[in-house]
């Protein structure tokens, strides 16, 4: 996958400056930054679903923003707030894909879809719908979904962001076998240090819009760039003058 020069604005506000940036087939990518910098945007370039405004994003060597790309590649995205069928129970919405594209009998898709419920301990909520799950259930129901379609290449955005830390962990293993196992390449917007820093070829730091670095989980934790220790080492500084202002217990 690649990004040539690409830059997005929505109106008159820059979100992607100029990002230019290889991603090897097999590869684990973890994209962090602050909320808003553009990561979501990003991945929605690399799926069609955002056109750049200069520049371009190749996906096995086809423009992304051709719909065509879209039939030829095989690509899921895992968003960050799900995107489920709440009129579909958990099973079918992993079934509907499969179902669509004729991709087995019945007993098959049974199958594909069963393992993929085990493996993300959803089983008991098979039945039930999206609706009727907690947030962190409804993102691991995202995750089968896109572990039933066997993507050549996977976009997770935030794909621990609501998981208990034991629930994180088992969506990192996930991640790295499905590169071992299955070549898939990943791309993963987080803010789970651990995630990135375990399980990464490569953490690429998307500030304001620009990608300010890309390195190693090693070289990251070596990293005395400023901007860079701030994000991943926050200090929580309650005499900050953003907390001055507040009066406790006064009636409004
Ligand atoms: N369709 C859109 N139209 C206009 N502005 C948009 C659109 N989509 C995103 N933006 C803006 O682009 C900027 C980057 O948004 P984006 O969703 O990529 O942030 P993010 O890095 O994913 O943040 P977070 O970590 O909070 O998910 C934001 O200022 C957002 O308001
Ligand atoms: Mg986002």
């Amino acid at each position: 996958m690649r990004f040539e020069g690409l830059s997005k604005r929505f109106g008159e506000q820059p979100v992607l400056r100029d990002i230019s940036l290889d991603i090897e087939p097999g590869e684990i990518f973890v994209l962090m930054g602050p909320s808003g910098s553009g990561k979501s945007v990003l991945l929605k370039h690399v799926v069609g679903l955002e056109a750049p405004s200069a520049g371009r994003v190749l996906v096995a060597g086809r423009d992304a923003a051709d719909p065509a790309t879209r039939r030829a590649v095989h690509m899921a995205l895992v968003f960050q707030a799900g995107a489920l069928f709440n009129s579909l129970s958990v099973y079918d919405n992993l079934a509907l894909y499969l179902r669509e594209h004729r991709l087995g009998t019945e007993a098959q898709i049974r199958e594909k879809v069963m393992r993929a419920l085990q493996i993300l301990s959803l089983e008991s909520a098979a039945r039930k719908s999206p609706a009727e799950l907690s947030g962190g259930m409804r993102k691991r129901v995202a995750i089968a979904r896109a572990l039933v379609m066997e993507p050549q290449l996977l976009l997770y955005d935030e794909p621990t962001s609501e998981l208990d830390p034991v629930m994180s962990a088992t969506i990192s293993e996930i991640i790295a076998t499905l590169k071992t196992h299955y070549r898939v390449t990943s791309v993963v917007v987080s803010h789970d240090r651990d995630l990135a820093l375990g399980i990464a070829d490569r953490v690429g730091i998307l500030m304001g819009g620009e990608l300010i670095t890309t390195t190693t989980p090693a070289e990251l934790r070596r990293s005395t760039d400023p901007r860079i220790t701030d994000f991943l080492n926050p200090r929580i500084d309650l005499s900050a003058p953003r907390f001055k202002k507040l009066e406790p217990n006064q009636p409004s």
